[in-house]
Formats: structure tokens, C-alpha cells, sequence
């Protein structure tokens, strides 16, 4: 059974990230998604929210939805999982995401980063954008899951 952690903010989940999801699925068993929680960054919803958001619009999805407030590594020892899932939108993306990759393999050898991109529908889609279209009253139908549309506006107005 291949299972692979996809670790991100999730501040709230996209349809980019669902996107994402469903591909990994087709070459993933099962995937954690795992809510990173960092104490220094200041998010919108808290990260049982987040988590909440995460379940209802991956309801019927082999996936596991959790949280973790240590190092990403530490968590993918204890879940027993090498096999770490990002996405890349655009060139924008990529210093971070190859900085963090190389980083945490380095400390973690037997670790493997994998990236899937989105389809290009969703390549625009970010969780600030959306936060920025919501906070000032523009309509983010489309832009999040259904099912957690109305979360993501009450937790704005
Ligand atoms: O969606 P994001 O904000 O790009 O996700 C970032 C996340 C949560 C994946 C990253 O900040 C992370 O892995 N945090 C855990 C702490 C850690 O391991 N930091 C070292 C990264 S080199």
C-alpha cells in the first residue's frame, strides 16, 4: 500500500488542492493530509477548522486528514511514510518548494518529494488569494470546495 504525506497550510483548502489530491490518488493507495501548525505564522482558521474543511470535502477519498506541529520530517517518521507530496503552480513556487525538498532529504535520506502540478484551470488558485477575494467581499464560488464554501464565508463576515 503506497501512502504519501501532502503537508501544507490548508489555510482554507482550494479546489487546487483537491485538484492535487485527486491526481495523487491515482498514483497514491492513500494519502495524510496533514495541516501544518505553526505558532509564527498567523492563519485565518484555526487548525481544527482546517482540518474540519479538509474531511467534509474529501468525504469517500482514501485519504487520512490529521495535524502536526513538529518538524515535517519527525512527522513522516511517525506515520512511518517517505514519500512526501507538494505541488508546484508556477516558477514563483519553486526556490521554496526545492529549497524545502533538498532540505528535508538531507536530514532525512531515505525521503523522496514528489510534485504534481494542477490542472491549468486551477493553476491561478491560492488559499491567500481566495482569503484576500473573501475578505473584501468578492465571490469565491468555484474557487473553494462546495461543501466548505460557506465555512470559508462565515469565518470572514
Ligand atoms: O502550504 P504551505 O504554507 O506552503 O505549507 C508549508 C508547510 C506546512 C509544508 C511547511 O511550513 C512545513 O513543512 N512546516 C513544518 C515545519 C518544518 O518542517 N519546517 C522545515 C521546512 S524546511
Amino acid at each position: 500500500m503506497r501512502t504519501a504525506i501532502y503537508p501544507g497550510s490548508f489555510d482554507p483548502i482550494t479546489n487546487g488542492h483537491l485538484d492535487i489530491i485527486h491526481r495523487a490518488l491515482k498514483v497514491f493507495d492513500r494519502i495524510i493530509i496533514a495541516v501544518g501548525i505553526n505558532n509564527e505564522k498567523k492563519s485565518v482558521f484555526p487548525a481544527e477548522a482546517r482540518v474540519r474543511m479538509i474531511q467534509t470535502a474529501t468525504r469517500g477519498l482514501n485519504v487520512e486528514v490529521d495535524s502536526f506541529n513538529c518538524l515535517l520530517i519527525d512527522y513522516a517518521r511517525k506515520k512511518k511514510c517517505r514519500i512526501i507530496l507538494r505541488s508546484f503552480r508556477a516558477l514563483s513556487d519553486f526556490d521554496y518548494e526545492f529549497q524545502m525538498a533538498l532540505l528535508n532529504r538531507k536530514m532525512y535520506p531515505s525521503l523522496e518529494v514528489v510534485f504534481l502540478m494542477p490542472g491549468q484551470e486551477n493553476l491561478y488558485l491560492s488559499s491567500s488569494a481566495v482569503k484576500e477575494f473573501a475578505r473584501k467581499g468578492g465571490d469565491i464560488k468555484g474557487l473553494v470546495p462546495g461543501t466548505v464554501y460557506k465555512s470559508i464565508l462565515s469565518g470572514f463576515r
